[in-house]
């Protein structure tokens, strides 16, 4: 009995494999990462196409981002591959394969670039799932074109960015205008050094690159003076307390002074409901302006929570930058 369902088994495994042999065969295009529903929290995404140049002269890639790129397939050529822009939320990348200017498949599938510093998009859909890319087996695709290996010397600055092995695939990740140290230097395993802390343990394994959270304890490895300075306070925001710096501070490159991951206004508000009208409550009912005027404390700068706030530490109670409330207000109204 057992035997025969062992038989029946084994020819249904023979019928699959020679079934998935054929289909790989005739298959004119195949999506090998992302893999389908993949949450990034990098606002782009490695695409790579296997193409079989017998079946397809060329593809598009189109994707939600506005993005559109033609590739051209040859015989010499097994992979393509191409960094896709994400917006934040769903994305939709659409791979056209064409023969004789012909469409002769479609595939898609969908990334969740997720962020979380906005509210609405910190939690993607119940149907996308983070998906490790650096195991041997995903990685063993690539060898046969991309070097994987760690070439970074600790502590020493590539002299020539592009020959770090992680810069291939990763270039587009220390390209915005306000770059980390570390990061715009490709000394990238100085963080992501494989070990995990308390809210990541289950990534112990999933990836060769993991990097701790809470990562405080990592920042302030370099960021030495800093954190003495910072222990030495009197009172200490919650964010920084736990560690959680890059809920605030890429740590890669961004758009915005500091890596920060968005303006300062917003980044405050999209943990506190607030809104600059409190300080009217202080004063009693007076309206106190907000956004969109400058700030007389900090010359070239617009009024923002950090006009009045430290970001991370201060000797004085609600993190205000003066011993006082009235020292604060003389900061910018000079009597
Ligand atoms: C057949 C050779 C080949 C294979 C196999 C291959 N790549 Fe590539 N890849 C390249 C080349 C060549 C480039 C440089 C850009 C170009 O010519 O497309 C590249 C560039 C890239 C880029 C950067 C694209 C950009 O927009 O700058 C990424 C990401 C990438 N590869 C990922 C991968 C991953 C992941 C795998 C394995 C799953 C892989 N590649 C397998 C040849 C290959
Ligand atoms: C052949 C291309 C390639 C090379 C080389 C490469 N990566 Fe990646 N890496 C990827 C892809 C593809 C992903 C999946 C996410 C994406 O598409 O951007 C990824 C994801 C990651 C992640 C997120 C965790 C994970 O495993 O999914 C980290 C961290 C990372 N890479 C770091 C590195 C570092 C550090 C290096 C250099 C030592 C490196 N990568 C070299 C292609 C590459
Ligand atoms: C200062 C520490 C630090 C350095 C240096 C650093 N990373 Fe990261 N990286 C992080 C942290 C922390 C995260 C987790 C995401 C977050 O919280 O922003 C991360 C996330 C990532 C991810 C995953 C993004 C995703 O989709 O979740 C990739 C890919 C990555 N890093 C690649 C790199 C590469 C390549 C380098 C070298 C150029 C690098 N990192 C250098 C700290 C660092
Ligand atoms: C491998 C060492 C290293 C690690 C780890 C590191 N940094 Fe840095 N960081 C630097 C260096 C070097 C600079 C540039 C010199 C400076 O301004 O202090 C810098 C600069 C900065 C700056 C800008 C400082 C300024 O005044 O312009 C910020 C913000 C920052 N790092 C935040 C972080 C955060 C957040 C982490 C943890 C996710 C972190 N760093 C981890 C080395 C590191
Ligand atoms: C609540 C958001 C937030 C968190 C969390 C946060 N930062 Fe910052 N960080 C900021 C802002 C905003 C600035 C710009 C400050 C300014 O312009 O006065 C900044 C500036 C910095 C600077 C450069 C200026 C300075 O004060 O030295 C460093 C270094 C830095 N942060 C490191 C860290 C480290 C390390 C952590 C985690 C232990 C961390 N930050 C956590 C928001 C944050
Ligand atoms: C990641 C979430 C997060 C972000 C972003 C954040 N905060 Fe906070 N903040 C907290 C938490 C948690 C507390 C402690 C609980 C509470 O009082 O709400 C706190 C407390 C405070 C307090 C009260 C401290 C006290 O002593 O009563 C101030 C003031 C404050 N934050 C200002 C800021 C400013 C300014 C920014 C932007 C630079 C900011 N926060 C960004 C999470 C955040
Ligand atoms: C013009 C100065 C000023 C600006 C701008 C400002 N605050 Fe405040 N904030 C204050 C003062 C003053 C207090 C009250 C201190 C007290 O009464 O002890 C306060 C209190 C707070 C508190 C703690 C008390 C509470 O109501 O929960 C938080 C949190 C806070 N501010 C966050 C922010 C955020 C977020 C922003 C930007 C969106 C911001 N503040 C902008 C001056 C300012
Ligand atoms: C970081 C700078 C800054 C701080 C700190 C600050 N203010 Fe202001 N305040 C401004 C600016 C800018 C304006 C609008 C321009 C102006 O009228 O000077 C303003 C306007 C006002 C106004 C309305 C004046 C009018 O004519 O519209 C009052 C009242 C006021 N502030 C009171 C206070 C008090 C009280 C404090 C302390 C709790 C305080 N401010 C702290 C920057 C600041």
């Amino acid at each position: 009995m057992r035997n025969c369902c062992l038989f029946k088994r084994s020819l249904f495994m023979i019928l699959l494999f020679s079934l998935s042999l054929f289909s790989q065969e005739s298959s004119p295009i195949k999506i090998v990462t992302p893999a389908p529903f993949h949450i990034s929290e990098e606002n782009s995404v490695g695409v790579v196409v296997e193409a079989n140049s017998s079946l397809v002269e060329y593809f598009i890639i189109i994707s939600d981002s506005n993005f559109t790129k033609r590739i051209d397939v040859n015989e010499k050529r097994s992979h393509y591959c191409e960094n896709v822009p994400l917006i934040l939320g769903k994305n939709k990348i659409i791979i056209d394969a064409f023969k004789d200017d012909v469409s002769v498949m479609q595939v898609e599938q969908f990334v969740y670039l997720t962020s979380k510093v906005y509210k609405e998009f910190k939690y993607p859909p119940q149907e996308y799932d983070r998906d490790y890319f650096h195991v041997d087996k995903k990685e063993a695709v690539c060898l046969k074109c991309h070097d994987m290996s760690v070439n970074e010397v600790p502590g020493v600055a590539f002299e020539d960015i592009s020959k770090s092995n992680c810069y291939q695939c990763h270039h587009q990740i220390a390209e915005k205008k306000y770059g980390h140290a570390p990061a715009v230097n490709w000394l990238c395993t100085s963080c992501h050094n494989g070990k995990v802390g308390k809210y990541n343990k289950f990534e112990k394994d999933a990836t060769k690159y993991t990097v701790p959270d809470p990562v405080g304890e990592l920042c302030f490895s370099c960021h030495k003076k800093t954190k003495k300075v910072w222990h030495e306070s009197q009172f200490i925001h919650e964010p920084v307390e736990s560690g959680r710096c890059n809920k605030c501070h890429s740590s890669h490159s961004s758009t915005i002074e500091y890596y920060l991951k968005k303006p300062v206004w917003d980044l405050c508000q999209s943990c506190h409901n607030i809104d600059g009208s409190h300080i009217t409550k202080t004063l009693r009912g007076a309206p106190h302006p907000t956004k969109g005027v400058k700030d007389p404390s900090r010359p070239g700068k617009d009024l923002s929570c950090i006009s009045c706030h430290k970001a991370h530490v201060s000797n004085s109670a609600s993190l205000l930058r003066s011993n006082t409330v009235f020292g604060l207000c003389v900061k910018c109204h000079k009597k």
